[in-house]
């Protein structure tokens, strides 16, 4: 059983270290209908070195690329939260196919509010808990989150996949 990830911050590496990266996450494949509930993951960690707002980053376990993700602040109105800034976003979300059912989803949304809180630390931002939208078709998705802590805080229509379950956790040490 494994009991740890890392998470790879793409904007901090090198361009060598990235391309590695890079091309890690290209080879990556999510299982038939998944393509709903997600992005490509190339075309993401794209996208997030493009926009200076998202930070995206490479799921690692054991040495492998497993998976990806993005934390945003500022745009936690896009899962369905009543205000952009008061919540990390965490988008983009997904573990390998290859490498789902055992346990790295769960414990990378737990990294993903780990590093939000340092980042929030040092950044200033006042931020006090992470917040995503998961589809309600999307049980494996939900079961990950709650494992890693998140609770159920409402319906989100803003999607254009269906339904979304607003899910969020506060931070630890934090008033709720
Ligand atoms: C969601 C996702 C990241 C979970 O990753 P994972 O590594 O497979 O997650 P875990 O192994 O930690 O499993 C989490 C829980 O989901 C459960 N689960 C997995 N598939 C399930 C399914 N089809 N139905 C119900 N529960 C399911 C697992 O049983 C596990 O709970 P358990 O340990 O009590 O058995 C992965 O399935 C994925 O990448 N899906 C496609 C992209 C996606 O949906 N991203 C989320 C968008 S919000």
């Amino acid at each position: 059983m494994l009991d740890s990830v890392w998470l790879i911050p793409l904007k901090m590496l090198d361009d060598d270290a990235r391309a590695i990266q890079l091309g890690a996450v290209a080879g990556m494949e999510l299982a038939a209908g998944q393509i709903d509930f997600v992005g490509d993951p190339f075309r993401m960690m794209l996208l997030g070195l493009e926009e200076e707002a998202r930070l995206p980053y490479v799921i690692e376990a054991r040495g492998t690329a497993v998976g990806v993700l993005t934390l945003q602040p500022g745009a936690a109105r896009l899962a369905g939260w009543p205000d952009d800034d008061s919540a990390w976003l965490l988008r983009g979300f997904l573990i390998d196919k290859r490498q789902q059912g055992r346990g790295l989803g769960t414990l990378a949304a737990a990294a993903a509010v780990e590093e939000a809180r340092k980042l929030t630390r040092r950044l200033g931002g006042g931020q006090a808990g992470v917040v995503l939208s998961v589809n309600e078709r999307n049980p494996a998705g939900q079961a990950a989150y709650v494992k890693a802590g998140f609770t159920d805080h409402g319906q989100y229509l803003g999607g254009d996949a269906g339904p979304q379950r607003i899910m969020y956790v506060a931070f630890r040490g934090d008033a709720p």
